[in-house]
C-alpha cells in the first residue's frame, strides 16, 4: 500500500494542518427574538437556551455577544394578536416595536451588521407572508407592503434587509424602493431558496406566527426541487440581491453547494429553529453529544459553500472554537 490516507489523520496537529475548512467568529449571524415590555426574558419552550427579549434585555444580549466577537445579528419581532391585521400594517409603522428597536440597536451599537426580516407573517392576522384573499396569497399586492416595510427598516438604520417571504419579484421591487429613497447603501440578503419546511415549527412558536389556515407551499419551495433554486437565485441576483440564503440548511447542503458552484455572491446557510431543537432534544436525552454535533453541522455548512451561518448555536460554537 503506497497510499495511506490515514497518515494525514494521525495526530491532532496534522489533522488541523490538512483541514480544508474552518469556522471563525466572522461566519456567524445570531438571530434574536424581540418582545414588547421591560425586563423580560422568556425562554422559547421548543428552543431551550433561546429567549424572547424585551428591548432593554435584547441590548444587553447584543453586548454580551459582542464580547464573544459576534458582529452579525438578525432580529425578529413577536407581536400580540392586537397588533396584527390583514395588511400587516404594523410592519411598516416607523414607531413600531420593531422599527424603534432597530433604531435603538444601531444607536447603541453602530458597528454591528444589523439584519432584518421582511415578511408579513409576524404582523399578519392570517399568519401568512402575503395578503390573503379568498384563500389565495396575492403576490403583486404584497410587494407594496414589503416595499413599505423595507423603507421603514432602512430608515430605522438597518444594514442588511432580509426578505424572507418568497413572493416573486420582491428583491427588485425592494431595491427600487430603497434606491428611489436614496438608500443605495442598504444591502439585501435574500432568502433565495427557502423551502416549505417542517423545520420552522419552533420559530413559529417563538413568534406565534403559524399560518391560521393552510400552509406556505404556494410560495415556499418544494423540498423535491433543486433546479428551481437556480431559477430563484438567478432572479434574486439579477434583481439586486447582495447575498443569498438557503434555508433550512441541514437537509439542503446540496442546494448550498449548487448555488456556490453557479454564483459568486456570498451564501448564508440558515440553520433553522427545528434543526436547533433536534440537537438540543437529542443531546438532553444523552443520545448525541451537543458540542460535537454543533461543530460538525456548522463546518458542514461551510464545506458545502456557505459564507455565513445564521445559527441559534452561534454563541455555543464560538465558545467552542475560541
Ligand atoms: C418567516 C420566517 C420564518 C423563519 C424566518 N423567517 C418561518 C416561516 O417561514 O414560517 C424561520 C426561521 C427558523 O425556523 O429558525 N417569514
Amino acid at each position: 500500500m503506497k497510499i495511506r490516507p490515514r497518515r494525514n489523520r494521525k495526530s491532532a496537529a496534522i489533522r488541523a494542518m490538512v483541514g480544508e475548512t474552518s469556522l471563525s467568529v466572522n461566519d456567524f449571524i445570531y438571530p434574536l427574538f424581540l418582545i414588547e415590555g421591560r425586563k423580560l426574558k422568556e425562554e422559547v419552550s421548543s428552543m431551550p437556551g433561546i429567549f424572547r427579549y424585551s428591548l432593554d434585555f435584547l441590548l444587553e444580549e447584543i453586548q454580551s455577544c459582542l464580547e464573544l466577537g459576534i458582529k452579525g445579528f438578525c432580529v425578529f419581532p413577536s407581536l400580540g394578536e392586537d397588533k396584527k391585521d390583514k395588511f400587516a400594517t404594523e410592519g411598516y409603522n416607523p414607531d413600531s416595536l420593531y422599527n424603534q428597536a432597530l433604531k435603538q440597536i444601531k444607536i447603541q451599537f453602530p458597528d454591528i451588521a444589523l439584519m432584518t426580516d421582511i415578511a408579513m407573517d409576524p404582523y399578519s392576522s392570517d399568519g401568512h407572508d402575503g395578503i390573503v384573499e379568498n384563500g389565495q396569497i396575492l403576490n403583486d399586492e404584497t410587494l407594496e407592503i414589503l416595499g413599505k416595510m423595507a423603507l421603514a427598516q432602512a430608515e430605522a438604520g438597518a444594514d442588511i434587509l432580509g426578505p424572507s417571504d418568497m413572493m416573486d419579484g420582491r428583491v427588485g421591487y425592494i431595491r427600487k424602493v430603497l434606491d428611489d429613497a436614496g438608500h443605495i447603501n442598504v444591502s439585501i440578503m435574500s432568502y433565495t431558496a427557502k423551502y416549505a419546511s417542517g423545520f420552522y415549527g419552533p420559530f413559529r412558536d417563538a413568534l406565534d406566527s403559524a399560518p391560521k389556515f393552510g400552509d406556505k407551499k404556494t410560495y415556499q419551495m418544494n423540498p423535491a426541487n433543486s433546479n428551481e433554486a437556480l431559477i430563484e437565485a438567478e432572479l434574486d441576483i439579477s434583481e439586486g440581491a447582495d447575498m443569498i440564503m438557503v434555508k433550512p440548511a441541514l437537509a439542503y447542503l446540496d442546494i448550498i453547494k449548487l448555488l456556490k458552484d453557479n454564483y459568486n455572491v456570498p451564501i448564508t446557510a440558515y440553520n433553522v429553529s427545528g434543526e436547533y431543537a433536534m440537537i438540543k432534544a437529542a443531546s438532553k436525552n444523552g443520545w448525541i453529544d451537543e458540542n460535537q454535533t454543533i461543530l460538525e453541522t456548522s463546518i458542514a455548512f461551510k464545506r458545502a459553500g456557505a459564507s455565513f451561518i445564521a445559527s441559534y448555536f452561534a454563541k455555543d460554537v464560538i465558545k467552542l472554537i475560541s
